[in-house]
């Protein structure tokens, strides 16, 4: 019979190999029950009230702001920022996400802001953690030869992600580090104004274009998304780190760049 100590050893060394790098809360949280607010039209958040001082915990630091609290915030702050830099600026300050405190660092975008073209991912991963831009890993690297392919690349694109901090681990973002960070996404394309939506995986499609169904049905479909007063055409594609996984798929990732091509030269 294995004593307390070796079966608390052996439960560290397997949360470790699953990814788990820092226990984060004291107590558990059904994430289950924060559902993701369907998206809607971004243009016009409902009126948040004004910023209230933050809550002090013995010892003088801010406490944590609690989900919906920090859902708030995250609107008020979105809404008021007049560009891509003040937003940037914004999401860099803000506190209300708990990815921030064990990311390295924000990471908001990279491409060309403005650019008829917006891709959004999921998440950072460690490569992006370390530099502080989307897809520079070896998921980028393939994204990179995607987007060469029908003649788009960085400069004519712009590229960000569903939530910008890395989480531990890789892991998937809960839904509820997802409704935290949707209200500054949801502004970053409003801000960039792109002509058509790509969102790569599932979060992203799910959280953006208000789906349910799994990736696999809804990818190489398009959908409308709300921008402005109008709609933007939004394709849902497979994320090229599920195609380095899944190498056989790059045949339904293909088909579904030929017809990003054919809606961008349509709309040219
Ligand atoms: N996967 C993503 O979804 N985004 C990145 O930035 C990198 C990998």
């Amino acid at each position: 019979m294995p004593n307390e100590e070796s079966s608390h050893r052996q439960l560290l060394e397997f949360l470790v190999a699953a990814g788990v790098e820092t226990p984060l809360d004291e107590h558990p949280v059904d994430r289950f029950a924060l559902s993701v607010p369907p998206p809607g039209k971004v243009e016009a958040p409902p009126p948040v009230p004004e910023k209230q001082a933050a809550p002090r915990v013995a010892g003088g630091a801010p406490a944590p702001l609690a989900p919906d609290a920090a859902i708030m915030e995250a609107r008020r702050l979105a809404a008021s920022a007049p560009d891509l830099e003040t937003l940037r600026a914004l999401l860099d300050a803000f506190e209300g996400c708990a990815l921030k405190s064990t990311a390295s660092r924000l990471v908001f975008a990279d491409g060309a802001p403005g650019a008829p073209v917006m891709i959004v991912g999921e998440a950072p991963g460690r490569d992006e953690d370390e530099i502080g831009r989307p897809f520079v890993g070896r998921a980028g690297q393939l994204l990179d030869k995607m987007l060469n392919a029908i003649g788009l690349n960085r400069e004519n694109v712009y590229v960000a992600n569903t939530v910008p901090w890395r989480p531990p681990g890789n892991r998937t973002p809960t839904p509820q580090e997802i409704a935290i960070c949707l209200p500054f996404i949801t502004r970053q394309i409003e801000l960039s104004a792109p002509k058509i939506l790509v969102t790569m995986g599932a979060p992203a499609t799910q959280t953006l274009l208000g789906q349910k169904e799994g990736i696999l049905r809804l990818r190489g479909r398009w959908f409308e998304y709300g921008l402005k007063g109008g709609t933007i055409p939004a394709l849902a594609t497979l994320h090229p780190a599920y195609l380095l996984r899944q190498p056989s798929q790059k045949a339904l990732a293909w088909r579904d760049l030929r017809a990003l091509r054919a809606k961008l030269a349509h709309l040219a």
